[in-house]
């Protein structure tokens, strides 16, 4: 698939590894694709990477992934032009700044606001729930982590599990996106075990079945 990933940070970077890994084709959406460290990141990906300015990277993408911080995603949306009919992906956490806690929550997420902006997608929660490390397709868990996918559509579903699955996942459909009010919480329960309660950042979540 051609996927187009918005910001090439730590979440952005992890999962173009996976995906390229699996014969997909990434190209970055970025404010400056010739950013220094933008070229390093194509450049170490090889021939399926590519940077563009973000309105370029969505054009011919069939998924739209989003891996901004929280305060840009807005603009980073905005400066996609429309992203009506596109498949998006929200691995944002709507952070309050220091990690204190959610900015949105509950009877709302930020999942859901990503597609009040992203109007006419059909927008998808996921990859929020873990450290970005545990995106890369590289990790030596005695289990598959999980990663939960909500999003209200159905048809398109089945394709955003699969790319949870080709990132190394045990995918799991969570429901509607506004299951993202669940999941973003989830995320803060990560980041609370990561750097209050002292776990670190190599553990993960995983679903036991029997
Ligand atoms: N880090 C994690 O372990 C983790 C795990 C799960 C979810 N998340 C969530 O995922 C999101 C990204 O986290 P991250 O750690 O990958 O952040 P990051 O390393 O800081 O990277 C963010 C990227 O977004 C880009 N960006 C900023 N504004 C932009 C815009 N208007 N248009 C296009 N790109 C823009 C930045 O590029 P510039 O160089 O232009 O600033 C940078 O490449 C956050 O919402 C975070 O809460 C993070």
């Amino acid at each position: 698939m051609n996927i187009a990933i918005v910001g090439a940070g730590n979440v952005g970077g992890a999962l173009a590894r996976s995906w390229i890994a699996r014969g997909h084709a990434v190209c970055f959406g970025a404010r400056d694709p010739n950013k220094a460290e933008i070229q390093a990141l194509v450049k170490s990906l090889g021939a399926r990477a590519s940077a563009r300015d973000s309105a370029e990277a969505v054009k011919s993408a069939e998924i739209v992934v989003l891996a901004t911080p929280w305060p840009a995603t807005q603009a980073a949306i905005q400066a996609c032009g429309s992203l009506a009919g596109k498949t998006v992906v929200d691995c944002t956490n709507p952070l309050l700044p220091q990690l204190a806690g959610l900015e949105i929550g509950t009877t709302t997420s930020g999942g859901e606001q990503v597609a009040q902006w992203a109007r006419g997608a059909s927008v998808f929660k996921a990859f929020n729930q873990t450290g970005a490390e545990n995106m890369s397709g590289t990790t030596s868990y005695p289990q598959k982590l999980v990663m939960f996918v909500a999003g209200d559509d159905a048809q398109r579903k089945p394709a955003v599990l699969q790319l949870a699955r080709d990132a190394g996942f045990d995918a799991v459909d969570a429901g509607p996106l506004s299951a993202a009010r669940l999941l973003e919480p989830l995320a803060m329960l990560w980041i609370s075990l990561a750097y209050r309660q002292g776990l670190g950042r190599e553990f993960g979540f995983a679903l036991v079945r029997r």
